[in-house]
């Protein structure tokens, strides 16, 4: 598996006291396989994606991504295997602005030191981004913005791939096109996806949904 979960729970603490977000999840994610999140707004999906890529720690439970125990590790650890084997793309793309196109594409993968222009190049090409290497992310348009910030992601060749509403900010069609380019990548790299749509249309694409509820997941 490239990402488990047992029994992990989840809590905020807010002035109106605390707040159980999470109860007991249970998850398992394959390599080469994808799995849509859905829920109501506030029902925790980011919360989820969140502790599985090591942003964040759960009260109780075991979250395990590649074979590491990251519910285990203190920050460090944590950021380590967010570098190493984790992509994460959110609905704000957070491009660096003073870099162009083609540095944005390769900083995380300089970063964790596995940089590898030909795939780079592979990648800006099946993304569309080639006429647009040199120019800078306030240049682009929400869509072009977007395909760059998953660009970024796939560079790094991460096992897990995180994706909260990838596509939130794209009408339907570049958000389709979008979602076709990440699902055949996935698939060449063998990495797994696990992504938070509010669309049905798109998470009926993924292998498996599955939905939040009062904390749970239900099928
Ligand atoms: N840092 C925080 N401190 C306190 N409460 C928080 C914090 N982050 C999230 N929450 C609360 O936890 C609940 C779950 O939030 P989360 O962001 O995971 O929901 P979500 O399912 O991603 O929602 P949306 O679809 O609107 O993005 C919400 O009620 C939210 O208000
Ligand atoms: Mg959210």
């Amino acid at each position: 598996m490239v990402l488990s979960l047992r029994g992990v729970s989840k809590h905020y603490d807010t002035a109106e006291g605390p707040l159980a977000v999470l109860s007991d999840i249970d998850l398992d994610l394959a390599a080469g396989s994808s799995l849509a999140l859905t829920g109501e707004s506030g029902s925790g999906k980011s919360t989820l994606l969140h502790l599985a890529g090591g942003l964040d720690k759960p009260d109780h439970g075991q979250i395990v991504v590649a074979g590491q125990a990251v519910s285990e590790m203190d920050d460090r650890g944590r950021a380590a295997v967010r570098r190493g084997v984790v992509g994460l793309v959110f609905q704000q793309f957070n491009l660096i602005p003073s870099l162009d196109v083609a540095a944005n594409l390769s900083f995380h993968a300089r970063l964790a030191e596995r940089s590898d222009p030909a795939w780079e190049a592979e990648l800006a090409d099946r993304l569309g981004l080639l006429p647009l290497m040199r120019r800078y992310p306030e240049q682009l348009s929400g869509g072009q913005q977007q395909r760059v910030a998953i660009g970024r992601t796939l560079a790094t060749r991460p096992a897990l791939i995180l994706a909260d509403e990838p596509t939130g900010n794209l009408d339907e069609a570049n958000g389709d096109t979008v979602m076709t380019l990440m699902l055949e990548l996935i698939a060449e790299t063998d990495s797994a996806l696990l992504m938070v749509t509010h669309s049905t249309r798109l998470a009926g694409r993924l292998d498996r949904q599955v939905k939040l509820t009062q904390g749970r997941i239900v099928l």
